[in-house]
């Protein structure tokens, strides 16, 4: 079996105790590349189980999370080669251990999107509850429900979901209560090889959705987005191995967008799609942030800080064409230096707000109303803090804080934020940032 570990030169292994070092008040200027989306680039990986032919992955992000997926595909017995930075090749031919376990899914939450693939090829699997995490309860039953639907049995033991398909998959109409994204992902997988047709509505919106189908079509998956929230699947017996690019990573694009708004930067981002941010570019222009969008670009103009520049703003999260919740974290770093008092609404997750007690603590004026509703009043001078991060976005969005705060931080917890960004100090580094990890209390990188 190939060995998982990325031979990167630039990839650092995960250091629970490692801590992000930050001095603020420096402007970023110049030129970062987008890397590859995380949540794209997870469905991808595990949709390459569909078949046992050979699938070869470019701009793949080099972060913990892919590397968890790795591993885990590896311990089903999946051949993971990585023969260049940013390039996987998944060969399922021989997948002998169809138990996905607890390690797995305490890890990452997202190996949950394994149920679909492997039930729809292999007929059965054994696979652990993710459970909850730091931004809510986030059960997994509409995947279980899906798959229910699509004629497999379910039992649920200690912890673990036993889940078989006597013969095959039938197609079927899946109708979820709400908008789940990788809840329509898991029935768009399992439908791919399931016999006839299904019909998700209503189904995610989300770009990270289309490039999955894309994939699948390459695969020989007759998968179509026949209305903006409705996906139809008609069942292939067999798929074949493909290429894909993964789509850029619009989260982190979102995450520099942001970081150059309040150092009062001038930044280009490469490979960066702003039809991926229609509402949130929409509120960074309303707030008053210059920018300047190609097909594949994204310039953006800060005001210089103190100016009082940018102005209030009303947010609320939502699926796919909405505000991503995913940047709502770095939207309100944002508004902490807006002019007046902002109102934040948490549509998507529960307990997605707690983490603004941490930028209160840095001289932002936060109001958390309830688990749902916030405010934000400014602008704020922030000052620097020492903070535990206990997710991935608050934790990048705390590092955001840090970049426009006076004074340095210590932002530990770190290997939340490496989770989901490849490179990130590197990268702000050479935007002129001021930025290391620290690892047990020894200083490894200095900007
Ligand atoms: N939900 C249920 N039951 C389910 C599934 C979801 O009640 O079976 C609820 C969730 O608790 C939530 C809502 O439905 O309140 C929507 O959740 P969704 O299923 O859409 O989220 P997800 O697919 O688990 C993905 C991303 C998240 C992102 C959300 C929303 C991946 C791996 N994760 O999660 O990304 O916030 O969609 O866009 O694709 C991140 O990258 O940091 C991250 C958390």
């Amino acid at each position: 079996m190939a060995d998982a570990r990325p031979f990167h030169w630039e990839y650092q292994p995960v250091v629970e105790r490692e801590a992000l070092r930050v001095e603020g008040g420096r402007v970023l200027r110049g030129e970062v590349r987008i890397s590859g989306s995380k949540n794209a680039a997870l469905k991808l990986l595990a949709a390459a189980t569909l078949t046992g032919e050979r699938c070869r992955f470019e701009n793949v992000p080099e972060i913990e999370d892919v590397r968890v997926m790795v591993e885990t595909l590896q311990h089903l017995g999946v051949v993971v080669d990585h023969p260049a930075p940013n390039v996987y090749e998944v060969a399922s031919g021989d997948v002998d251990w169809l138990f996905v376990p607890l390690e797995a899914a305490a890890k990452m939450r997202a190996s949950f999107i394994l149920l679909g693939p492997l039930l729809a090829r292999f007929g059965r699997i054994i696979i652990s509850n993710p459970g909850g995490d730091r931004i809510g309860r986030r059960p997994v039953n509409l995947h279980v429900d899906a798959m229910h639907a699509l004629g497999a049995e379910v039992e649920y033991r200690y912890g673990y979901y036993y889940v078989r398909a006597p013969g095959r998959l039938r197609g079927t109409r899946i109708s979820f209560p709400h908008v789940t994204v990788m809840g329509t992902e898991n029935a768009v997988l399992a439908a791919a090889l399931a016999q006839g047709r299904t019909v998700i509505q209503p189904a995610a919106q989300e770009p990270e959705v289309d490039d999955l189908i894309a994939f699948l079509q390459k695969m020989g998956a007759e998968v179509e987005r026949t209305a903006p929230d409705r996906i139809e699947v008609e069942g292939r017996r067999r798929l074949r191995g493909a290429d894909h690019t993964v789509m850029p990573d619009r989260i982190e694009a979102g995450t520099f967008v942001v970081a150059a708004a309040v150092t009062g930067g001038e930044v280009t981002l490469s490979n960066a799609r702003a039809a991926h941010l229609p509402v949130f570019l929409d509120v960074l222009d309303s707030v008053g942030v210059e920018l300047s969008c190609r097909s594949d670009s994204i310039f953006v103009r800060g005001a210089p800080t103190g100016s009082r520049a940018y102005r209030a703003a009303r947010i609320s999260t939502a699926p796919f064409p909405g505000l991503a919740t995913d940047l709502q974290p770095p939207t309100a770093v944002l508004l902490t230096q807006a002019d007046g008092t902002s109102e934040l609404e948490e549509t998507v997750f529960e307990d997605r707000l707690e983490w603004l007690a941490d930028l209160g603590r840095m001289g932002a004026n936060v109001e958390i109303v309830d688990d749902h509703h916030a405010r934000i009043s400014g602008p704020a001078c922030l000052r620097a803090v020492e903070v535990e991060v206990g997710d991935l976005r608050a934790g990048a969005s705390l590092v955001l804080a840090a970049l426009a705060a006076e004074g340095t931080s210590t932002i530990r917890g770190a290997h939340h934020v490496r989770r989901g960004y490849e490179n990130i100090e590197r990268k702000f580094l050479e935007l002129g940032a001021s930025i290391g990890r620290v690892e047990e209390g020894t200083a490894r990188t200095a900007g």
